[in-house]
């Protein structure tokens, strides 16, 4: 492909040549607040590349406006009735479609969050157009993702207590593709101006409601895992008021003259596409592979735990450094621990002496692996053992109730909100308005002056 094609238009705002970064990359970058110039023209030919990689994707929006609200009418229906189905088969007795295990679960939470910590960002760019009425659902449809400031009902902090309390929030390791769609919505909110028929086509898709969601909400919480976030979107989302009724009204209201309709309807089922580019829900759960995770996990920590244990700590006669310090040993060193007993797949891991070494406050490896990593060993170890009426019994780590999240009134919150206050005391109505808004972006809306900038923006606003 080339790249300059797709970033032509930039060549007056910066001279140098422009590379496309990879997601990852990017995801980062854009997330310093504000991104710098050069980074939203690196996110530039990042959408321009998504666009036109969308471009060969099957689009069934229809292109005619008035169509749009039934058609996303009946998908509801079909939604529904695929759920009734799925409920159906559970109640014969089925096992659960999506996750094999808890482990299963938390990668796919681990491996969504990159999209999922930018709730929203996508609709960004159109906070700044507050005033105009074609622009007042989405802005709205914001102000809600951010749960209008209210920490417990804040989308991304939401998401963002998921994952620290089940201990998978170490992001970083992540691959590129599970940044593609992070970074497409970070593109969309910084591009907005420029990008609006994309930013509606991709917000009409996002806000309908996926049979997905409504699985993994009864399943996350079949595994102990809390599914606040996914419940919250199966009503937020709803067709008859809530974002999927907003989207449908933004897209009428922002319709051009008729001469120039269809390109916009054009642009409208690109960012439609949008949607589907990166790694989905389904993808992300299909490719989990519980071994290679475990083994993936076990070599990460093999490079920090080198020479660590003593001398005398040895297995088949070769001392355990000595196991550590070679890569690509992992799946010899779990079968040498089975082949020792300290190992049994398939039953209760906590009979044997690996997870007594690696769970509980008194165990000989307390602390050095996170609760995700753990629940990837034992699952790995219980294999079979899962589906038997003892497991389900006896389950190592399940926490059903919400912990209280320790959101604001703290001496921190409290100075963040006098200054900003003093802040907007001193500039006037308008300068206040900008303030609030950078405030509210994507890498800053969720902490304590974010918050309260959108309460008070919501405020102002309402
Ligand atoms: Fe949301
Ligand atoms: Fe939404």
């Amino acid at each position: 492909m080339d790249k300059s094609l797709l970033c032509d238009g930039s060549a007056a705002v910066l001279s140098q040549p422009l590379e496309v970064d990879s997601a990852k990359t990017l995801y980062w970058k854009m997330l310093a607040d504000p991104p710098s110039a050069l980074i939203v023209q690196r996110a530039r030919c990042f959408l321009g590349v998504q666009l036109a990689r969308a471009t060969c994707l099957p689009c069934d929006m229809p292109l005619e406006p008035a169509r749009i609200l039934p058609w996303m009418e009946s998908r509801v229906r079909q939604t529904a009735n695929a759920y009734a189905e799925y409920q159906a088969q559970r109640a014969r007795g089925q096992p659960r479609r999506y996750f094999l295990c808890r482990a299963h679960a938390l990668y796919f939470l681990r491996g969504v969050a990159p999209t999922k910590l930018v709730d929203g960002a996508w609709l960004y760019g159109l906070l700044a157009h507050w005033r105009e009425h074609r622009f007042q659902g989405l802005v709205r449809t914001y102000l809600e993702e951010l749960g209008e400031g209210v920490p417990e009902q804040n989308h991304v902090l939401i998401y963002r207590n998921l994952l620290a309390r089940q201990g998978c929030d170490d992001i970083e390791s992540l691959d590129d593709e599970c940044y593609i769609q992070g970074t497409t919505q970070l593109a969309l909110g910084y591009l907005a101006r420029e990008r609006l028929p994309e930013v509606i086509g991709y917000n009409l898709g996002y806000e309908q409601l996926p049979l997905h969601l409504l699985i993994c909400a009864r399943e996350l919480a079949e595994l102990g895992i809390d599914p606040h976030y996914f419940r919250l979107h199966v009503t937020i989302d709803n067709v008859s008021c809530g974002h999927a009724m907003q989207a449908v009204k933004a897209l009428q209201e922002n319709l051009p003259l008729a001469d120039r309709r269809d390109e916009f309807l054009a642009r409208v089922a690109g960012g439609y596409r949008l949607n589907d580019t990166g790694l989905g829900t389904l993808d992300v759960i299909e490719r989990f592979d519980l071994e290679h995770e475990l083994l993936c996990m076990l070599e990460r920590k093999r490079l920090k735990a080198q020479n660590m244990h003593s001398d005398s700590s040895a297995l088949q006669g070769c001392p355990l450094n000595l196991w550590l310090s070679t890569p690509g040993q992992m799946k010899r060193l779990l079968t040498a621990l089975e082949q020792r007993g300290w190992i049994r797949r398939n039953e209760a891991p906590a009979a044997r002496r690996f997870w007594q070494v690696v769970n509980g406050q008194s165990a000989a490896m307390f602390g050095v692996f996170s609760p995700y990593e753990k629940q990837l060993i034992h699952d790995w170890i219980a294999g079979r053992w899962l589906a038997t009426p003892e497991a389900a019994c006896r389950p190592w780590r399940r926490k059903r109730h919400r912990a209280s999240p320790a959101f604001g009134g703290t001496d921190e919150f409290d100075r963040d909100e006098r200054a900003l206050k003093a802040q907007l005391d001193a500039i006037d109505p308008d300068g206040g308005m900008q303030r609030l808004i950078s405030l509210m972006s994507p890498a800053y809306h969720y902490r304590p002056a974010g918050l309260l900038a959108t309460r008070l923006f919501t405020a102002q606003t309402r």
